[in-house]
């Protein structure tokens, strides 16, 4: 808590924050009006705030009928740091709302604005016709860079899959700005040549909050979703403007942050199986989603591809059984979450232990006539509107019941919530009520907790995925549209950037590892199972085929993983690298992917980068070492650098690399290793497992040990049965040394001795 130190004597005046190094800068001036300068330049100027409240809107400025009734600054610490904030208390109607801008002058690693709604009083009468609007709109800044001698961009998330499919990025100037907004609208980053970036999104209530876009007056602004009819007293919410240099930093701080004050942990995203090994998936896309093999149940069809890939030793951990199974009512929601008897004649339990694997289960939006409703003689509380299309449960009793039923039949390992988009825009409460799409996620990860079983989010518009930044048993999300065999879905560089920031687990969907897969329901073949491999396992999240059986490519398969289906991952998702975005922003490359990602190996107690990028249509870019977020450090290690096919070809990295013509069918996959030292005389380059996708990872690599002046000892992890060949340079010479899992499952790797 702060207090107020000063009321304004002067008309106008000016908080420089941090004028001792660049970054950003806000001026505040008494009437309201505020401005956002990045490193000496201005980016942003304020549109009018406005609050609705008793049926009418009141809108601020010069005209406006918003009174301003009082401008006044105060201080205070909290648990990011010491605080100043200038305070704008409005009254609209019988409402009294604060509007707040609040900065951390001494607060040094993260550089921001927090911009404050607060309805002392509440609000009602607060909706609008379109909600897609919003009814309270600040902070609101005008379209297009405020300095003429400034070119600035933008990328704006929106849509579905953590706002992959509704996205938008270009020049952020008055005329070009398309952006997603309302319910389908998302963070936004303005950014400009050199990768000076700021962030702003909502920092609380998530599943309320809206962009507003272009509104009345080609501007953006923030705020509470328009259709809200009511507010509470004391009712806050908040929005961020972070600044970075860097986009792919930028993304970084906000959500380091945003986790940081959620208290989000990475508990869950350890633990949970499906991130950590193969499964099989059989959703849209895959050969089996609603597809049985012929004259054949799914449970037989089940069993068969459990049969075929035990016959090829593909280590699937786990199936993933689509929305195939249950029962559906009214408007194809889910009606009864339990086996149909057609579909799985022997029940769950039989088949869960002839599978002899645990399930992930996929849900979707619920019917109106859902069995479990009170209103329909069920036992428990659902919302049922006569004007929606779906209905929600509203109690937690439900939820507790459903994943704790799910967990004793199924030995449910993975609840994948599916449709987030269409059960929160069909049910009129949830858009008309503040708080009623917080708790309706609240009580599904809070009975999945309960039972520790881990949830994916599946057609999420970026508020579900937000508000998962406070639900730490949400660990993943897909990323972009269904997968179909041909279809460019592989494309999640610039959506894997927000789910990473928010703490989730990117999932690139099912895929096929072979091109023909006869009888398949697309009339399709997949002409790139190879890169759709590559880009599961770079993703951190998922790898989960779909083949027909008989139609896995299991070498293809293999180098995502260990002989156990343990996933070799780096340890963060790959993502575009800033110029990839800056590029395509500008008009300059429009179908070109370049992503980048790492290992951190702990070498004696400081960390080593092994980096990876995957290039696709680059038709000659070239990359220099400021594209590559693991040489940032200063004083950087030397590196080779080789491409995936011919280690052997490897060569000294020293200021740029040009891609070759990489292409869908021939990508481009660049390992980057750190020199390592034995003493002052020799020189490592560990190039690691070369016939996997990830060749030196924290699953197969669990520690390089210096011994002294004389060694380097890798303990390498595999499992019993399993051959792994691990090379390195020594000295410039290429070494490749045999390890055989035997009886243990881990082997100490000499470097000097060239054995295991
Ligand atoms: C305030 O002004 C706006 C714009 O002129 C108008 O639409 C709105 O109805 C006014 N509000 C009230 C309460 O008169
Ligand atoms: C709104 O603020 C004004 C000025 O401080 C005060 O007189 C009034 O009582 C407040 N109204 C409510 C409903 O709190
Ligand atoms: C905005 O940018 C586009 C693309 O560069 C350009 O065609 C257009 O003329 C610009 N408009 C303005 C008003 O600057
Ligand atoms: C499936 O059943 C149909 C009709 O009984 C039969 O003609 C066909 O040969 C069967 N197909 C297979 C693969 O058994
Ligand atoms: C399992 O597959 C093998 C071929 O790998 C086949 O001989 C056998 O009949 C299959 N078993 C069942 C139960 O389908
Ligand atoms: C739909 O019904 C809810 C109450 O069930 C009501 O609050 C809302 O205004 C209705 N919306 C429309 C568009 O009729
Ligand atoms: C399997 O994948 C490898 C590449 O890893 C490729 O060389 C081979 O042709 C593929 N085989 C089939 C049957 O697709
Ligand atoms: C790269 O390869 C594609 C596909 O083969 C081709 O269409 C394109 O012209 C090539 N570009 C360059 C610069 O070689």
């Amino acid at each position: 808590m702060g207090f107020v130190y000063q009321l304004f004597a002067f008309l106008v005046w000016v908080q420089l924050v941090r004028s001792q190094y660049p970054g950003l800068q806000v001026s505040i001036t008494t009437d309201g009006t505020y401005s956002v300068k990045v490193n000496g330049r201005q980016w942003l100027s304020s549109a009018p705030t406005y609050f609705m409240a008793d049926g009418a809107m009141f809108i601020g400025g010069k005209n406006g009928n918003l009174s301003l009734l009082q401008s006044s600054a105060s201080s205070g610490y909290d648990k990011i740091g010491e605080w100043q904030t200038s305070d704008f208390f409005y009254s609209a109607g019988s409402s009294n709302i604060t509007a707040s801008i609040k900065t951390y002058p001494y607060e040094l690693e993260d550089d921001f604005i927090m911009f404050s709604q607060t309805y002392h009083n509440g609000a009602t009468r607060t909706n609008r016709a379109d909600v897609s609007s919003v009814i309270g709109r600040f902070p609101a800044f005008s379209v297009g860079s405020q300095d003429p001698l400034v070119s600035l961009f933008y990328l704006a998330y929106g849509g579905i899959m953590v706002g992959d499919t509704g996205k938008s990025i270009g020049v952020w100037n008055k005329t070009d700005v398309a952006m997603s907004y309302g319910l389908s609208g998302g963070p936004l980053a303005i950014f400009d040549q050199e990768g000076n970036t700021v962030i702003i999104s909502p920092f609380s209530q998530f599943m309320a909050a809206s962009v507003t876009h272009p509104d009345f007056d080609n501007s953006v602004g923030w705020g509470v979703m328009g259709g809200v009819q009511k507010v509470p007293p004391n009712y806050q919410y908040d929005t961020i403007l972070y600044y970075a240099k860097g986009i792919n930093k930028a993304f970084e701080g906000w959500g380091r942050l945003m986790r940081k004050l959620y208290g989000r942990t990475d508990d869950f995203v350890k633990t949970d199986l499906t991130i950590s090994h193969l499964g099989y998936w059989t959703d849209n896309g895959a050969y089996y989603y609603y597809l049985t093999e012929q004259n054949k149940t799914y449970e037989d069809s089940m069993l068969d591809v459990k049969n075929y890939t035990d016959s090829q030793s593909i280590p699937y951990r786990y199936f993933q059984f689509d929305s195939w199974w249950y029962y559906k009512g009214a408007g194809n929601g889910v009606k009864e979450w339990e086996p149909r008897p057609d579909i799985f004649p022997h029940g769950s339990k039989a088949l869960v232990q002839k599978l002899d694997f645990p399930i992930a289960l996929h849900n979707r939006f619920w019917s109106k006539d859902t069995i479990y409703a009170v209103q329909n003689k069920g036992r428990y509380l659902f919302q049922i509107d006569t004007n929606g299309t779906v209905s929600a449960p509203i109690t937690q009793d439900f939820w507790n019941y459903l994943l704790g039923r799910a967990r004793d039949d199924w030995g449910l390992v993975l609840y994948e919530q599916d449709w987030l988009n269409v059960e929160f825009a069909g049910l009129p409460s949830f858009l008309n009520n503040v708080n009623l799409g917080n708790l309706w996620l609240e009580e599904m990860a809070d009975a999945a907790k309960l039972w520790k079983i881990p949830i994916q989010y599946c057609m999420s518009n970026t508020r579900h995925a937000l508000k998962a930044v406070q639900l730490d048993i949400v660990t993943q999300a897909r990323v972009s549209g269904d997968y179909h065999p041909g279809h460019d879905q592989w494309r999640i560089g610039v959506s894997s950037m927000l789910a990473a920031a928010i703490g989730l687990r990117p999932f690139k969907d099912t895929f096929w590892t072979t091109t023909n897969q006869p009888g398949n329901k697309y009339r399709s073949t997949e002409p790139y199972p190879g890169l759709n491999a590559v880009v599961s396992t770079l993703s951190t999240g998922p790898v989960g085929p779909g083949d027909m059986v008989g139609g896995t490519n299991r070498s293809l398969l293999m180098r995502c993983c260990n002989e156990d289906g343990m996933i070799l991952k780096p340890s963060i998702p790959a993502t575009s690298i800033d110029r990839q975005l800056i590029m395509t922003a500008s008009g300059a490359m429009a179908d070109m992917e370049v992503w980048s990602t790492y290992s951190a190996m702990s070498v004696g107690g400081t960390v080593k980068y092994f980096g990876m990028v995957l290039g696709v249509d680059t038709a000659g870019f070239k990359l220099l070492t400021k594209d590559l977020n693991f040489m940032a450090d200063a004083q950087r290690d030397e590196y080779i650098v080789f491409e995936h096919r011919s280690p052997q070809s490897h060569v000294t990295f020293t200021t740029s690399l040009t891609m070759p013509n990489c292409t869908k069918t021939n990508f481009c996959l660049y390992h980057f290793i750190p020199e390592m030292k034995i003493g002052n005389t020799h020189t490592v380059f560990l190039m690691g497992e070369t016939d996997k996708w990830v060749p030196v990872s924290e699953q197969r690599i669990v520690a390089i040990t210096p011994i002294q002046d004389t060694d380097i000892v890798l303990t390498v992890a595999g499992v019993r049965g399993e051959t792994v060949r691990i090379s390195y340079l020594l000295d410039g010479t290429l070494q490749t040394v045999t390890c055989t899992f035997k009886l243990t499952s881990s082997l100490m790797l000499s470097i000097s001795n060239k054995s295991c």
